[in-house]
């Protein structure tokens, strides 16, 4: 039997559960070796099938419900996000024994003040991704017929294909695996109207314990 010592309040608190996923995200921000750095994210591809690709996650505000990647606007996602903005994200931590799954809707940033941020963050490597010619997802006629900008002239052009994406949680599941009986719960947030919405506080209306 385990010793209730052991046992993290998060085990029979929700609101303690919740916490720790978004700890656990933010932890995933800061550090390249968490599992939660790059999660998959999930879209609804041109012809309506689901679309998965891993993508590093850049940001992440517990208190407005929102996480960020950055990308490229010619990325096949970017389109599929332009005409459906719902998005889900997953990622599991096989060392803290979580999963979790955030479904939401995914704001595109390219030409405001986040979006500059984001990219005034952004290390001259990462930066340069956004340069390469032709645009990512072309297909080419051998392995390496793409070019990478050289100058920082060329890799600061980027800025013009370059999108910060916030996702806006609506649904937040985890799943935390223990020996002595495992824990699934799910949160919702009570819709603020839209995702562009500059919502405050994110208020999570709806919490229950699921079976796992
Ligand atoms: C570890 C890892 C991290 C990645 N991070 C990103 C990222 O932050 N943004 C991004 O657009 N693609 C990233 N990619 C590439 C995507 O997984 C994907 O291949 C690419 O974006 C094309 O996806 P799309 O055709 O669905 O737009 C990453 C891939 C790996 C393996």
């Amino acid at each position: 039997m385990r010793d209730p010592r052991d046992t993290p309040a998060f085990a029979n608190d929700l609101d303690a559960m919740r916490a720790h996923a978004w700890r656990q995200l933010a932890r995933g921000v800061e550090d390249r070796r968490s599992p939660f750095h790059a999660p998959t994210v999930a879209t609804v591809g041109l012809d309506g099938r689901p679309r998965l690709r891993t993508v590093v996650l850049r940001g992440v505000e517990p208190a407005r419900a929102r996480l960020r990647f950055h990308t490229d606007t010619r990325s096949e996602k970017v389109a599929e996000l332009r005409r459906d903005a719902r998005i889900a994200l997953h990622a599991y931590d096989p060392v803290a024994k979580l999963q979790v799954r955030i479904e939401g809707a995914a704001v595109l940033h390219t030409a405001d003040a986040l979006a500059e941020e984001a990219w005034r963050g952004s290390r001259m490597a990462s930066r340069a991704c956004y340069a390469t010619q032709p645009a990512p997802g072309r297909a080419i006629a051998v392995p390496d017929g793409f070019d990478l900008p050289e100058s920082e002239d060329a890799i600061l052009a980027g800025r013009a294909q370059f999108c910060a994406v916030e996702i806006v949680a609506e649904t937040l599941e985890t799943l935390w695996l223990a020996r002595d009986g495992h824990r699934r719960a799910r949160f919702v947030r009570r819709p603020d109207g839209s995702a562009e919405a500059d919502c405050q506080e994110a208020t999570w209306e709806d919490a229950t314990w699921l079976v796992p």
